[in-house]
Order: structure tokens, then C-alpha cells, then sequence
């Protein structure tokens, strides 16, 4: 891997503390439903023992492929089972390795480095490429769908509740405006609509900040039906945990956050499972300075009773 699509695993020792219980027991059962390149997975199983089976997931094929090889190891001693799904679905993977409930459970949401740094994929504004946005690419609609598509008023809206954009509606005027003329296809040109459509004083304040971050967010989070899958993890989570099972789900914007946070303090509110993490559990500032997109990462867990 290059350094610059390496993607470093956000909070690692805090995730292996957080299932640690669980994964060193016998005979366990994790699910990863987020493998990304395997970095999680890798210090788990080495935290597990030899008996321990790992049930790994991702929406994107590239990167199973990729988890595979950088878990060749583990492979080899058939210790872990690769599934190319997305985790909505997670209790159709479990049915194909024969198991109805697991010991632990993480999730680790949003992208890997390596998608976000590849401009074929289209996530980054900073990089031009082709306005695709899918995990997988198997999915039937591109960010170019929805961009040259929906209605302003649709387009205003999703950008105002899916990346709390102020500036919404310019913005979807002006992408309108533009896509009248020719049909918008590419990041670095949705970009400048975004930048042009902003008053100076509002790019000059949002310092350090690029003026897309928030649209293409916004995109990403439609695109994929981010809020939607999650959801239906949530809903599947509390089914698939053995009693004394933990399951660690780290978000990166406030309204993955603020979902799992909800689901949490009910399942607890109802004695189904106690909260591990009364608060969040965040980087620290050394692992910020490494990793800066680790900034926004939290932790939250939850223990099966
Ligand atoms: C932050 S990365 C995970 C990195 C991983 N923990 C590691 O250490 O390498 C998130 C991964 O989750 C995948 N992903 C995002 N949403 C998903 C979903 N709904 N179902 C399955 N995989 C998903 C992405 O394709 C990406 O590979």
C-alpha cells in the first residue's frame, strides 16, 4: 500500500479494550461489519485466540478484496469468512455461516482512506474525478443521478439535513442553474458551482473549511442511504449478540451519532443491554496529530445483558 491510501485504523486500542472481554473468551464469534482494509480486524484476531472466527463484511468489494490480502494470515488458518455485503443486511450473512448470534460486534462507519483518496470513486472535491460516491458499485445510483436529477427543492433539502449546509438552497439554485445547461459530471466541477454559488465573506469565514465539505457530505450520506442502513443495523443489533456480547460502533458525524447514542440509552432504558461508554469514547490528541481524520471519530459501546 502507498502512504498516501493507507488507511490507519481510527481508535484501535480503544476498540480492542472495548471488546477485549468478549474476544478473549472461548470459542467466540466477532463480526466485523465494516472490514475496510482489515486494520481492526488484525488486532482483534491477535487479541483472540486461535479459536476464535471472524465474520468479516464490507459494501465494497475492492476493499474485501484488499482485507483479504492484508489478512492472509488469519485466512490461511480459516479463522476468518469475507462476505462483499452491506450490513443492512446483516442477518443474511450470519445465515450463510450458520449462526444466529455472535459475541461481538463492531462497526466502524463511513470510508477508508484509500476510497476517499482515489478520484475514481468521485467522494473528494479536492480530486477531480467522475461524481460516483458509491461504497459499492453495484448500487444502482450515482451522486451524477442525483445531482442532475432530483428536483431543487429535493436537492435543497437533502443538502440542509444531510450535511447542515446554510446555504442549501443557493446551492441547489445554482446547481440547477448549471445543470440546464449541461449535465454536471464530474467532482472539481460540482466543487466550483458550490464555491462560486457562496458569498465571498462566507468562503473567507469558513477558514481552513472547503466550501463543498458539506454538500458533498450531504451526497454521500444520499447516495449510500448512510442514516437508512444504519438504522436497520441498529434495529438487527441487539438480536444477533450472545447475552454478556458487546458491540462497538464508531460514528463520524453527528447524525450517525446521535442514532446510535438513541439506541443505546433505549436498549438500556429497557435492561437489554447495559452502556459501556456513558460518554463517548474520542481520539486522543497524539492520534489526531497522526491521523487528522480520526477527529471526528466516536466510539460508543454497549454490553448485551
Ligand atoms: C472506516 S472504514 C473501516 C476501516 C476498518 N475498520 C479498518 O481498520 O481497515 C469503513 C468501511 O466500511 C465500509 N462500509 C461503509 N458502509 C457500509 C455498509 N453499510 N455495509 C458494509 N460496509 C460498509 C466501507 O466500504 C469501508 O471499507
Amino acid at each position: 500500500m502507498d502512504e498516501h491510501t493507507e488507511h490507519k485504523p481510527v481508535l484501535l486500542d480503544e476498540v480492542v479494550e472495548l471488546l477485549r472481554p468478549v474476544v478473549e473468551s472461548d470459542n467466540k464469534i466477532v463480526l466485523d461489519c465494516t472490514l475496510g482494509l482489515g486494520g481492526h480486524a488484525s488486532a482483534l484476531l491477535q487479541a483472540s485466540g486461535m479459536d476464535a472466527q471472524y465474520v468479516g463484511m464490507d459494501a465494497d468489494v475492492e476493499n474485501v478484496i484488499s482485507a483479504k490480502r492484508n489478512l492472509a494470515l488469519f485466512k490461511q488458518k480459516g479463522q476468518v469468512r469475507f462476505f462483499h455485503a452491506n450490513f443492512a443486511d446483516v442477518r443474511d450473512v450470519l445465515e450463510e455461516v450458520g449462526v444466529e448470534k455472535v459475541d461481538a460486534v463492531l462497526a466502524d462507519l463511513g470510508f477508508a482512506s484509500n476510497q476517499m483518496d482515489d478520484p475514481q470513486r468521485g467522494f473528494s472535491f479536492m480530486n477531480d474525478g467522475p461524481l460516483d460516491m458509491r461504497l459499492d458499485r453495484d448500487a444502482p445510483r450515482t451522486a451524477m443521478d442525483i445531482v442532475n436529477q432530483v428536483s431543487e427543492k429535493e436537492l435543497a433539502d437533502l443538502i440542509y439535513n444531510f450535511g447542515d449546509e446554510r446555504f442549501s438552497r443557493r446551492i441547489a439554485r445554482a446547481i440547477v442553474a448549471q445543470r440546464k445547461t449541461k449535465s454536471i459530471e464530474r467532482t472539481g466541477e460540482l466543487s466550483e458551482i458550490i464555491r462560486s454559488s457562496m458569498p465571498a465573506a462566507v468562503r473567507r469565514s469558513r477558514k481552513g473549511v472547503h466550501p463543498a465539505t458539506r454538500t458533498f457530505q450531504a451526497l454521500r450520506i444520499a447516495v449510500n442511504d448512510e442514516l437508512g442502513v444504519l438504522d436497520r443495523l441498529l434495529d438487527n443489533l441487539i438480536d444477533i449478540l450472545n447475552p454478556g456480547g458487546r458491540a462497538g460502533i464508531i460514528s463520524f458525524h453527528s447524525l450517525e451519532d446521535r442514532r446510535v447514542k438513541q439506541k443505546f440509552s433505549d436498549l438500556n432504558a429497557m435492561n437489554q443491554a447495559k452502556v459501556l461508554t456513558k460518554k463517548p469514547i474520542t481520539p486522543t490528541q497524539r492520534e489526531i496529530d497522526l491521523n487528522p481524520r480520526s477527529r471526528s471519530a466516536k466510539l460508543r459501546g454497549i454490553e448485551k445483558l
